[in-house]
């Protein structure tokens, strides 16, 4: 895989969660690449630290859960830049505890997730996309996982928050399509990667909890960063990072036709249970 060699220069790049891991990969390969870029972070010591790593970018401390703040954000963009050629809303986080049994789980954790995970990432739309609105062939790129293909025995707040997100990712594709609006959207879907995120992993639960007997070597985020700007460039719609995790999506979908094709041979199709 290559870095990107195409340049981003007089464009403007917004990304969410980006003072860390993915986010911050992203950026770096950006900026190398001419573009102005953005980092919107919640934590001021990591934003400190990147900007002060990677003097060229602009970093912004805001938490994706607050849409007033993300507003904000985003008229301070605008102010400085007109347009976002690029918004990628990338923000998440994993469960504190992430054995806990679904129905044990505290309303708290269900929130905190799903405030980042989904509500950050509409929060984030809501208020960059008129500004992506003021560009041309512009993109939005939505950090999902592979967590959204498959259901597994541990996290169900994660595992339940990101199918949620590729969904969303999806429903917003196909608005740009019926409107004619040549904005690309892409789904980045990554298995792990050696960051912060995923450090729990290392700590308390082998990947072979989430992923079986799958081969599922770590990328570094410098790898996803890489895949990421060819996908872009391409205006792909999806990023698998390992290709070989999609076994996971495919047993899902096999498990589902299976259930089908048993149930439409012992009860017939929807005609003959009365629709018409
Ligand atoms: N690391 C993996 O194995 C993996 C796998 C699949 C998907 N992902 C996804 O990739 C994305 C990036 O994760 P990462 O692995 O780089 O993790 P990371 O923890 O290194 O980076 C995430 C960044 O998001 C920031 N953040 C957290 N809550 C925020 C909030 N409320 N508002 C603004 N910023 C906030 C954090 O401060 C951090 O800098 C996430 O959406 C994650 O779900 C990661």
């Amino acid at each position: 895989m290559t870095a990107e060699t195409r340049s981003w220069a007089g464009r403007t790049a917004v990304i969410t969660g980006g003072a860390r891991g993915i986010g911050l990969a992203v950026a770096r390969r950006l900026s190398e690449a001419g573009g102005a870029v953005v980092i919107v972070d919640v934590d001021p010591d990591v934003v400190a630290k990147a900007t002060a790593d990677v003097p060229a970018l602009v970093g912004i401390t805001g938490d994706v859960r607050d849409p007033e703040r993300m507003a904000g954000i985003a008229e301070e963009v605008r102010g400085r830049f007109g347009g976002v050629d690029l918004l990628h809303a990338n923000a998440g986080v994993t469960p504190r505890e992430p054995g806990e049994r679904l129905w044990e789980i505290p309303d708290e954790s269900w929130q905190w997730v799903f405030g980042v995970n989904l509500f950050g990432v509409i929060n984030t739309l809501r208020a960059f996309v008129p500004l992506v609105l003021e560009r041309a062939s512009s993109q939005v790129l939505v950090t999902a996982s592979y967590a959204a293909y498959f259901a597994a025995p541990i996290s169900p707040e994660y595992f339940t928050s990101k199918p949620a997100v590729a969904s969303l990712a999806e429903a917003l594709d196909a608005q740009f399509r019926r409107e004619g609006l040549d904005v690309g959207v892409t789904t980045l879907v990554p298995s792990l990667v050696t960051t912060d995120l995923g450090r729990w992993r290392e700590d308390r639960w082998s990947p072979e909890t989430l992923l079986g007997s799958l081969p599922n070597p770590r990328m570094s985020p410098e790898g996803v960063a890489d895949q990421v700007i060819e996908a872009l460039d391409r205006r792909q719609r999806y990023v698998f990072t390992h290709p070989e995790s999609f076994e996971l999506a495919r047993s899902r979908f096999a498990a589902l036709e299976e259930a089908v094709a048993e149930d439409l041979a012992r009860f017939g199709s929807s005609e003959s249970r009365g629709a018409s």
